[in-house]
């Protein structure tokens, strides 16, 4: 098998006496057939090369979740990846799990995030609203979120998480969904109302970092859409993401356009968008202000039709499977 020399540049960490933590970068030549994962490259290096390294490693198969961690740029899981997928130019750089504490080189404290899946209630509960009976159709509407291997790769790449410390991030919310979904669960409404509450549905940017960064192919933005759907659907309409939702809705429906004039003090409220003058005045300064005066968008009938068409026939964003017998 053909061998090639790759350039690993890897960032090394370790936390001083006053709790913060010295980074600084470190190459280490290594060689790498295609099929060399990027977890055994750095097997090679910590047995051959330099002990000191440290990064997390358990199953080798994708299964455990314990290896994941920034490679070119974006968090996978070392056992994998192919070396010669992500080198860039003969340079694969690695550098451990953001928006996470790090404990030494590559090894992160998964605990912070382990705490917000607690938050959620991570398990099953008997109640009202339990029913017995699971289709298959039920079934697959939970399945693939019940993929995640809480590896923490969609909240290393999270941009909301990178900003917003308290969000609950697509792991957590991906699981509320797997619990809000399935047949068995007696509280699904009073998890809906916790999941309207602030730093949680409502406040994923809808990046689509989780999407692309998930291992398991598990989308939890696809399952924090479903939840904001379902939330609406229950009336739970009171906070700023769903009254934000709401607004969009409405004045596309009636002009094809944007009044982004009385936007925040729709979403926000009369207090909330005085809160915000000053973001104001500084666009109001970059000649950015929005027009106060009501706009229609050109072809607005189209944009009614379609609107037309969406209430005949709407859009159903549930996974639905016939429900089949077991072979
Ligand atoms: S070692 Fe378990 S997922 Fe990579």
């Amino acid at each position: 098998m053909e061998m090639k020399s790759y350039t690993f540049r890897i960032q090394r960490n370790r936390r001083n006496a006053e709790g913060g933590v010295e980074s600084r970068w470190q190459e280490y030549k290594v060689e790498a057939s295609d099929t060399t994962t990027i977890l055994s490259a750095l097997e090679e290096i910590k047995g051959h090369q330099d002990g000191s390294l440290t990064f997390r490693q358990s199953c080798r198969s994708a299964i455990c979740g314990s290896c994941a961690m920034k490679i070119s740029g974006r968090t996978r899981l070392a056992c994998k990846t192919h070396v010669a997928k992500v080198a860039k130019n003969g340079v694969v750089e690695i550098a451990p799990q953001a928006n996470q504490p790090v404990i030494k080189d590559l090894a992160i404290d998964i605990g912070p995030f382990f705490k917000r899946v607690h938050k959620i209630t991570p398990y099953l509960q008997e109640g009202p609203e339990s029913t017995k009976e699971v289709t298959k159709s039920s079934f697959d509407q939970v399945n693939h979120v019940t993929q995640c291997i809480m590896c923490g790769c969609c909240y290393s790449d999270c941009t909301m998480a990178e900003v917003s410390p308290e969000f609950a991030g697509p792991a957590a919310l991906a699981k509320s969904f797997r619990f809000v979904s399935d047949p068995r669960e007696g509280h699904k409404k009073s998890r809906l109302a916790q999941l309207a509450e602030p730093h949680n549905a409502w406040s994923c940017v809808r990046c689509a970092m989780c999407v692309e960064s998930c291992p398991k192919d598990v989308a939890p933005m696809e399952a924090i859409v479903k939840l904001r759907t379902r939330m609406v659907a229950q009336g739970l309409n009171d906070g700023a993401g769903a009254r934000h939702a709401l607004a969009f809705h409405e004045d596309i429906q009636k002009s094809g356009d944007l009044n982004e004039f009385t936007l925040l003090q729709r979403t926000l409220g009369i207090f909330g968008a005085v809160s915000e003058l000053g973001s104001a005045l500084h666009l109001m300064k970059k000649g950015k202000i929005p027009s106060p005066f009501p706009h229609k968008a050109d072809g607005l009938q189209e944009v009614r039709a379609i609107y037309a068409a969406l209430e005949a026939h709407p859009v159903d964003v549930e996974t639905k499977a016939a429900d089949v017998a077991p072979e």
